[in-house]
């Protein structure tokens, strides 16, 4: 076209793009890492000293690295095994694996929330531990996670902006495009946080409202 409309707004399908990517990978990345996390805290929990010292490595390590390094670790990592990975799916996967981490504690600590006389109650009836776990504790202990699986997702909004270093096109990595387009520094930047600001607030508010009727169900 003849005449460019260079003003910052006028590039809102830059931040329309980011947010659909910014959306995807945090749902993704709770999705996985939430059956990975129920995974490792069933592990860390485990009878098994080999399993229970596997998953403490693994929580251990993934919490005390910075989610930057590991995202940089799986894009150039898996991608010099597997030729052209791309960078959202190992954005996925960095952030996934991070995640299952931080959900694993959550799942640890709901499960370990639930009065040991529960357990006792389900033994002398006559269920095994599988179907302790499955039928008394797990349901109980799903309850008190909500909340704070909650603010894995929120967290994740947050943090899964870092994914923009490997060039994967979420909200962070549109928004320096745009920095880049209009020659402003500052106000995509303010656009920016406004959106993840809207974002975060908003799906607070309706976990809230979830963790409410919860609470009265
Ligand atoms: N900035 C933190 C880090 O680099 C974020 C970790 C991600 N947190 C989370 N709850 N998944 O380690």
């Amino acid at each position: 076209t003849s005449t460019k409309n260079n003003t910052v707004l006028s590039y809102w399908t830059y931040f329309a793009k980011g947010i659909e990517y910014t959306l995807i990978i945090t749902v993704a990345a709770v999705f996985f890492g939430f059956i990975l996390g129920i995974l490792l805290s069933l592990m860390r929990l485990s009878n098994s000293k080999v399993m229970h010292s596997l998953a403490v490595c693994y929580i251990e390590f993934v919490r005390g690295t910075p989610l930057m390094v590991q995202v940089m670790f799986v894009y150039f990592g898996i991608g010099a095994l597997i030729q052209s990975l791309p960078a959202l799916i190992a954005g996925i996967i960095a952030t996934s694996l991070n995640s299952a981490a931080y959900i694993a504690e959550v799942i640890r600590s709901g499960i370990e929330s639930i009065p040991v006389g529960q357990t006792e109650a389900a033994r002398s009836l006559g269920m095994d531990q599988k179907d302790t776990y499955r039928y008394v504790i797990i349901p109980q202990a799903l309850k008190n996670i909500w909340p704070a699986l909650g603010n894995e997702f929120v967290t994740l909004i947050k943090e899964s902006s870092i994914v923009s270093i490997i060039g994967v096109g979420d909200l962070m990595y549109q928004t320096q495009l745009v920095q880049s387009s209009t020659y402003k520094g500052v106000l995509p930047l303010f656009v920016a946080m406004v959106i993840y600001f809207v974002m975060t607030f908003s799906l607070s508010k309706l976990l809230n409202v979830f963790e409410r009727k919860l609470n009265h169900g």
